[in-house]
């Protein structure tokens, strides 16, 4: 956690080391090098104030020789003269967007998927700085003048995730907020700053519509894809669409995409899926169709499931679990397995 030291926030060296996987060997040149002054030394540590983040992780990222990635632009995005693109091409510029946001071929994909269904209601699940909130949002057509987005995200500041993802950013809610103004879509996109666990378990009361497009793209965890899916599915209406992102973890690194897949989406009739190949890198989308109402119980839904991954997850983190764990015995045991 931050400490606040003569009303500056500031984070110590380890914290910063440990939440963007920096190696050390990086960092040490930046705090040796007389020209960067947003180190403090307090209690024997190393802080980097808040205001000086940006350029601590830029210097480190160049000492580790690894230059800040960006998506290449499409020609048809370089040269649109849309508010919309142009805030899009604007967005893609910083350095926290690589790598997080989805790629200007897959939001073509989302913004075309859009474009022609003209959904009433989108539900976005991970909006993170808003690019997929702005590709979606800017398939709304005039005559739909009902069609709004409701983003949600936790929003929490975003640390570089080396060595994919440089930049930082303190406020990616304000960021989105912005950005939605400057593309004209402000009145089209509604943000929460919510845990879509929470959402969810309030989706009535909330959401009092039927949801067209589902976009998943928040907690990528198997337990987290689930709980979005067993909490936003229902509300799909008969013939809406929900998207899956990352859904080859072999590539993106996530679990959850795959698993909901694999072991709910696939066996169940009343969804239609088709998977899709994604460019520059092949995280890959699923695009669903919901083609009726669920006619049997929310079970077969992978629902049992679901209660046995949380079931699961809440014996993990209790101490009595930590303490069987660490026991030489489980060792000998597992080994002996
Ligand atoms: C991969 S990013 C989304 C990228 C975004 N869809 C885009 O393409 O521009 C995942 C986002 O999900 C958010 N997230 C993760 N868990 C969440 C949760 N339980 N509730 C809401 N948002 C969550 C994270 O804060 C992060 O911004």
């Amino acid at each position: 956690m931050p400490i606040t030291h003569q009303g500056t926030i500031c984070y110590s060296i380890e914290e910063l080391l440990q939440r963007t996987h920096l190696p050390p060997s990086a960092v040490r040149p930046c705090l040796e090098d007389a020209s960067f002054a947003g180190a403090l030394r307090l209690n024997d540590s190393v802080y980097i104030t808040e205001d000086a983040l940006s350029d601590f992780f830029a210097r480190c990222f160049s000492y580790a020789g690894v230059a800040p990635s960006c998506y290449a632009m499409p020609d048809d995005l370089q040269h649109a003269a849309s508010p919309w693109a142009k805030t899009l091409l604007e967005m893609y510029r910083h350095p926290f967007a690589f790598g997080t946001s989805l790629s200007p071929q897959q939001g073509r994909v989302l913004h075309t998927l859009v474009a022609n269904i003209q959904p009433r209601n989108i539900v976005e699940i991970g909006s993170f700085i808003g690019i997929s909130s702005i590709w979606m949002a800017a398939g709304f057509s005039q005559d739909n003048t009902d069609g709004t987005l409701h983003a949600i995200d936790l929003f929490y500041e975003i640390m570089p995730c080396y060595p994919y993802r440089s930049g930082y950013l303190k406020d990616p809610l304000s960021f989105a907020e912005s950005a939605a103004n400057a593309a004209h879509l402000a009145e089209r996109i509604r943000f929460y700053r919510m845990n879509s666990y929470e959402v969810g378990r309030q989706i009535d009361t909330l959401f009092d519509f039927p949801i067209d497009l589902l976009f998943i793209d928040g907690d990528h965890s198997i337990r987290g894809c689930m709980n979005d899916f067993a909490l936003f599915a229902p509300s799909v209406s008969p013939g809406g669409i929900i998207v899956l992102h990352d859904i080859y973890p072999d590539v993106c690194g996530y679990k959850g995409p795959r698993y909901l897949l694999d072991h709910v989406i696939q066996d169940t009739p009343e969804f239609k899926v088709i998977e899709l190949a994604t460019t520059p890198r092949n995280y890959g989308m699923a695009i669903i169709q919901k083609t009726a109402h669920h006619t049997r119980p929310w079970h077969s839904f992978g629902y049992w499931k679901l209660a046995h991954i949380r079931l699961k997850a809440r014996i993990q983190k209790t101490r009595t679990w930590k303490i069987f764990k660490a026991h030489p015995f489980v060792n000998i045991l597992k080994k002996a397995l």
